[in-house]
Protein backbone atom coordinates (compact mmCIF):
# COMPACT_ATOMS: atom_id res chain seq x y z
CA UNK A 1 0.00 0.00 0.00
CA UNK A 2 1.62 3.40 -0.77
CA UNK A 3 1.85 6.04 2.17
CA UNK A 4 3.94 8.80 3.28
CA UNK A 5 5.78 7.94 7.11
CA UNK A 6 6.92 10.15 8.94
CA UNK A 7 8.57 9.94 12.56
CA UNK A 8 10.56 11.57 15.23
CA UNK A 9 11.38 14.34 12.22
CA UNK A 10 13.37 16.69 13.57
CA UNK A 11 14.54 20.10 11.57
CA UNK A 12 17.42 22.64 12.33
CA UNK A 13 18.17 25.50 10.03
CA UNK A 14 21.85 26.33 12.01
CA UNK A 15 21.61 27.00 15.44
CA UNK A 16 17.58 27.56 15.08
CA UNK A 17 15.37 24.47 15.95
CA UNK A 18 12.65 24.51 13.21
CA UNK A 19 11.02 21.43 13.48
CA UNK A 20 10.43 19.11 16.64
CA UNK A 21 9.23 15.57 16.85
CA UNK A 22 6.58 15.42 14.12
CA UNK A 23 5.08 12.38 13.44
CA UNK A 24 2.16 11.50 10.98
CA UNK A 25 0.98 9.20 8.09
CA UNK A 26 -1.03 9.84 5.24
CA UNK A 27 -2.69 6.78 3.61
CA UNK A 28 -3.24 6.20 0.22
CA UNK A 29 -6.36 8.74 -1.14
CA UNK A 30 -6.05 10.67 1.53
CA UNK A 31 -5.71 14.46 2.16
CA UNK A 32 -4.06 15.54 5.27
CA UNK A 33 -3.89 19.12 5.86
CA UNK A 34 -0.99 21.26 8.20
CA UNK A 35 -1.88 24.76 9.54
CA UNK A 36 -0.34 26.98 11.72
CA UNK A 37 0.92 30.44 11.95
CA UNK A 38 3.20 31.89 9.53
CA UNK A 39 6.96 30.87 9.60
CA UNK A 40 5.43 27.86 11.49
CA UNK A 41 7.68 25.67 9.73
CA UNK A 42 4.83 24.20 6.99
CA UNK A 43 7.30 24.73 4.19
CA UNK A 44 10.14 23.51 5.85
CA UNK A 45 8.31 20.15 6.85
CA UNK A 46 6.81 19.95 3.45
CA UNK A 47 9.96 19.86 1.72
CA UNK A 48 11.30 17.55 3.46
CA UNK A 49 8.65 15.07 3.07
CA UNK A 50 9.40 16.22 -0.73
CA UNK A 51 12.61 14.82 -0.80
CA UNK A 52 13.76 18.45 -1.09
CA UNK A 53 15.44 18.66 1.74
CA UNK A 54 17.31 16.24 3.96
CA UNK A 55 16.05 14.55 6.86
CA UNK A 56 18.43 15.32 9.63
CA UNK A 57 16.61 13.62 12.74
CA UNK A 58 13.87 11.00 12.21
CA UNK A 59 12.88 9.45 9.21
CA UNK A 60 10.57 10.23 6.28
CA UNK A 61 8.83 7.06 4.04
CA UNK A 62 7.38 7.43 0.82
CA UNK A 63 6.02 4.53 -0.98
CA UNK A 64 3.58 6.59 -3.09
CA UNK A 65 4.70 5.04 -6.69
CA UNK A 66 4.64 9.27 -8.33
CA UNK A 67 4.26 12.50 -6.69
CA UNK A 68 4.71 16.65 -7.67
CA UNK A 69 4.99 19.85 -6.01
CA UNK A 70 3.08 22.97 -6.31
CA UNK A 71 5.29 25.67 -4.58
CA UNK A 72 4.10 28.46 -2.57
CA UNK A 73 5.95 31.35 -4.99
CA UNK A 74 5.04 29.60 -7.96
CA UNK A 75 8.70 28.75 -9.02
CA UNK A 76 7.98 29.33 -12.76
CA UNK A 77 10.74 29.17 -15.38
CA UNK A 78 10.84 32.68 -16.35
CA UNK A 79 11.65 31.98 -20.07
CA UNK A 80 8.93 29.38 -20.52
CA UNK A 81 5.41 30.64 -21.65
CA UNK A 82 2.39 29.01 -19.39
CA UNK A 83 1.92 26.28 -22.20
CA UNK A 84 5.58 25.47 -22.04
CA UNK A 85 6.00 25.95 -17.89
CA UNK A 86 2.81 23.59 -17.34
CA UNK A 87 4.22 20.83 -20.17
CA UNK A 88 7.37 20.59 -17.93
CA UNK A 89 7.04 17.64 -16.03
CA UNK A 90 5.00 16.24 -19.08
CA UNK A 91 8.01 16.30 -20.91
CA UNK A 92 10.36 15.29 -18.31
CA UNK A 93 8.19 12.19 -18.09
CA UNK A 94 8.89 11.34 -21.67
CA UNK A 95 5.92 12.50 -23.06
CA UNK A 96 5.32 13.75 -27.10
CA UNK A 97 5.63 16.93 -27.28
CA UNK A 98 2.63 17.03 -29.02
CA UNK A 99 0.43 15.12 -26.76
CA UNK A 100 1.80 17.59 -23.64
CA UNK A 101 0.84 20.78 -25.12
CA UNK A 102 -2.59 19.68 -26.15
CA UNK A 103 -3.10 18.09 -22.05
CA UNK A 104 -1.26 21.24 -20.85
CA UNK A 105 -3.65 23.00 -22.90
CA UNK A 106 -7.02 21.23 -21.52
CA UNK A 107 -5.80 21.44 -18.05
CA UNK A 108 -4.81 25.25 -18.36
CA UNK A 109 -8.53 26.20 -19.75
CA UNK A 110 -9.76 24.10 -17.33
CA UNK A 111 -8.22 26.37 -14.30
CA UNK A 112 -9.76 29.48 -15.84
CA UNK A 113 -6.51 30.52 -17.72
CA UNK A 114 -7.80 31.80 -21.43
CA UNK A 115 -6.22 30.85 -25.23
CA UNK A 116 -5.00 34.12 -25.12
CA UNK A 117 -2.74 33.50 -21.81
CA UNK A 118 -1.08 30.66 -22.94
CA UNK A 119 1.97 32.36 -24.76
CA UNK A 120 2.47 34.82 -22.01
CA UNK A 121 5.61 34.66 -20.17
CA UNK A 122 5.37 34.48 -16.01
CA UNK A 123 6.17 38.34 -15.66
CA UNK A 124 3.12 39.00 -17.55
CA UNK A 125 1.01 36.93 -15.24
CA UNK A 126 -1.17 38.00 -11.92
CA UNK A 127 -0.13 36.33 -8.61
CA UNK A 128 -3.13 34.58 -8.99
CA UNK A 129 -2.17 33.28 -12.65
CA UNK A 130 0.80 32.40 -11.78
CA UNK A 131 -0.33 30.02 -9.03
CA UNK A 132 -3.20 28.62 -11.30
CA UNK A 133 -0.23 27.65 -13.69
CA UNK A 134 1.88 26.15 -11.31
CA UNK A 135 -0.56 24.23 -9.96
CA UNK A 136 -1.73 23.39 -13.40
CA UNK A 137 1.83 21.91 -13.91
CA UNK A 138 1.74 19.71 -10.34
CA UNK A 139 -1.31 18.07 -11.58
CA UNK A 140 -1.23 17.27 -15.20
CA UNK A 141 1.52 14.86 -14.59
CA UNK A 142 -1.38 12.85 -12.51
CA UNK A 143 0.66 12.15 -9.59
CA UNK A 144 -0.16 9.46 -7.21
CA UNK A 145 0.63 12.04 -4.35
CA UNK A 146 0.66 15.86 -4.45
CA UNK A 147 2.13 18.35 -2.43
CA UNK A 148 0.84 21.83 -2.37
CA UNK A 149 2.18 24.70 -0.81
CA UNK A 150 -0.58 27.23 0.04
CA UNK A 151 -1.97 26.68 -3.86
CA UNK A 152 -5.17 28.99 -2.97
CA UNK A 153 -3.62 31.61 -1.38
CA UNK A 154 -3.65 34.47 -4.52
CA UNK A 155 -6.86 33.18 -5.55
CA UNK A 156 -10.23 34.98 -5.72
CA UNK A 157 -12.66 32.88 -3.41
CA UNK A 158 -14.65 32.00 -6.49
CA UNK A 159 -11.72 30.51 -8.69
CA UNK A 160 -10.53 28.71 -4.72
CA UNK A 161 -13.70 26.91 -4.74
CA UNK A 162 -13.48 26.41 -8.39
CA UNK A 163 -10.40 24.87 -7.84
CA UNK A 164 -11.09 23.54 -4.61
CA UNK A 165 -14.11 21.52 -6.60
CA UNK A 166 -11.31 20.06 -8.96
CA UNK A 167 -9.10 18.61 -6.00
CA UNK A 168 -11.91 16.52 -4.19
CA UNK A 169 -13.61 15.45 -7.35
CA UNK A 170 -9.92 14.00 -7.82
CA UNK A 171 -9.98 12.50 -4.36
CA UNK A 172 -13.46 11.25 -4.45
CA UNK A 173 -12.27 9.05 -7.37
CA UNK A 174 -9.32 8.08 -4.72
CA UNK A 175 -6.86 8.86 -7.20
CA UNK A 176 -4.79 11.40 -6.02
CA UNK A 177 -3.62 11.60 -1.87
CA UNK A 178 -2.53 15.21 -1.12
CA UNK A 179 -0.20 16.96 1.59
CA UNK A 180 -1.99 20.06 1.82
CA UNK A 181 -0.23 23.22 3.29
CA UNK A 182 -3.06 25.85 4.22
CA UNK A 183 -3.90 29.49 6.47
CA UNK A 184 -7.12 28.71 5.62
CA UNK A 185 -8.79 26.97 8.02
CA UNK A 186 -12.08 26.91 6.21
CA UNK A 187 -10.41 25.40 3.09
CA UNK A 188 -8.54 22.81 5.63
CA UNK A 189 -12.34 21.68 6.38
CA UNK A 190 -13.45 21.60 3.23
CA UNK A 191 -10.43 19.46 1.68
CA UNK A 192 -9.05 17.42 4.63
CA UNK A 193 -9.41 13.90 5.77
CA UNK A 194 -7.39 15.16 9.02
CA UNK A 195 -5.59 18.51 10.48
CA UNK A 196 -2.51 18.62 11.47
CA UNK A 197 -1.93 22.19 13.90
CA UNK A 198 1.25 23.47 13.82
CA UNK A 199 2.20 25.38 16.52
CA UNK A 200 5.76 27.69 16.19
CA UNK A 201 8.91 27.84 17.96
CA UNK A 202 9.99 25.54 17.02
CA UNK A 203 7.10 23.89 14.87
CA UNK A 204 5.47 20.85 16.55
CA UNK A 205 2.12 19.25 16.20
CA UNK A 206 -0.13 20.31 18.78
CA UNK A 207 -3.54 18.58 17.72
CA UNK A 208 -5.12 16.58 15.49
CA UNK A 209 -8.97 17.06 13.73
CA UNK A 210 -10.56 14.23 11.75
CA UNK A 211 -13.24 14.33 9.27
CA UNK A 212 -15.17 11.92 8.42
CA UNK A 213 -18.32 13.22 6.15
CA UNK A 214 -16.74 12.49 2.45
CA UNK A 215 -15.49 15.91 0.57
CA UNK A 216 -18.17 16.09 -1.84
CA UNK A 217 -20.99 15.76 0.79
CA UNK A 218 -19.21 18.83 2.70
CA UNK A 219 -21.58 21.86 1.73
CA UNK A 220 -21.28 26.15 3.13
CA UNK A 221 -22.60 24.64 5.98
CA UNK A 222 -21.09 21.98 6.79
CA UNK A 223 -17.89 24.11 6.43
CA UNK A 224 -18.82 27.08 8.10
CA UNK A 225 -20.13 24.83 11.17
CA UNK A 226 -16.85 22.66 11.74
CA UNK A 227 -14.87 26.40 11.25
CA UNK A 228 -16.64 27.61 14.30
CA UNK A 229 -16.07 24.59 16.72
CA UNK A 230 -12.23 25.02 15.66
CA UNK A 231 -12.23 28.43 16.95
CA UNK A 232 -13.24 28.16 19.90
CA UNK A 233 -10.43 25.11 20.36
CA UNK A 234 -8.15 26.07 22.85
CA UNK A 235 -5.50 25.01 20.96
CA UNK A 236 -6.13 26.84 17.91
CA UNK A 237 -7.10 30.24 20.07
CA UNK A 238 -3.27 29.83 21.46
CA UNK A 239 -1.54 28.68 17.75
CA UNK A 240 -3.13 31.66 15.89
CA UNK A 241 -3.29 34.05 19.10
CA UNK A 242 -6.68 34.32 18.41
CA UNK A 243 -8.24 37.01 21.04
CA UNK A 244 -12.14 35.85 20.68
CA UNK A 245 -13.91 38.24 22.83
N1 LIG B 1 16.75 27.86 3.97
C1 LIG B 1 16.56 28.39 5.18
N2 LIG B 1 17.61 28.77 5.94
C2 LIG B 1 17.43 29.29 7.16
N3 LIG B 1 16.21 29.48 7.75
C3 LIG B 1 15.14 29.13 7.03
C4 LIG B 1 15.24 28.58 5.70
N4 LIG B 1 13.98 28.32 5.25
C5 LIG B 1 13.16 28.71 6.24
N5 LIG B 1 13.83 29.18 7.31
C6 LIG B 1 13.25 29.63 8.58
O1 LIG B 1 12.47 28.55 9.09
C7 LIG B 1 11.29 29.04 9.72
C8 LIG B 1 10.09 28.33 9.12
O2 LIG B 1 9.94 28.73 7.75
P1 LIG B 1 8.83 28.10 6.79
O3 LIG B 1 9.01 28.72 5.47
O4 LIG B 1 8.93 26.62 6.90
O5 LIG B 1 7.50 28.60 7.51
P2 LIG B 1 5.98 28.52 7.04
O6 LIG B 1 5.22 27.92 8.18
O7 LIG B 1 5.89 27.87 5.73
O8 LIG B 1 5.57 30.06 6.91
P3 LIG B 1 4.51 30.76 5.90
O9 LIG B 1 3.16 30.39 6.42
O10 LIG B 1 4.79 32.22 6.07
O11 LIG B 1 4.78 30.27 4.52
C9 LIG B 1 11.30 30.54 9.54
O12 LIG B 1 11.79 31.12 10.72
C10 LIG B 1 12.26 30.78 8.40
O13 LIG B 1 12.92 32.01 8.55
MG1 LIG C 1 5.32 28.50 3.85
Amino acid sequence: MERLEVKKLHHHFGFTEILRDINFTLEKGKVLSIVGPSGGGKTTLLHLCAGLLDVEEGSVENSFISSSFAFQEGRLLPWKNVIDNIALGLLAKGEKTAVAVEKSKKIALRFGLEEEDFNKFPKDLSGGMKQRVSFARALVVEPSLLFLDEPFSALDIGLKKELQTVLIEMTAQKEISILFITHDLMEAIRLSDEILLLKADPGHIVKRFSYELPQNERDNKYVYNESAKILQDEEIINTFELELK
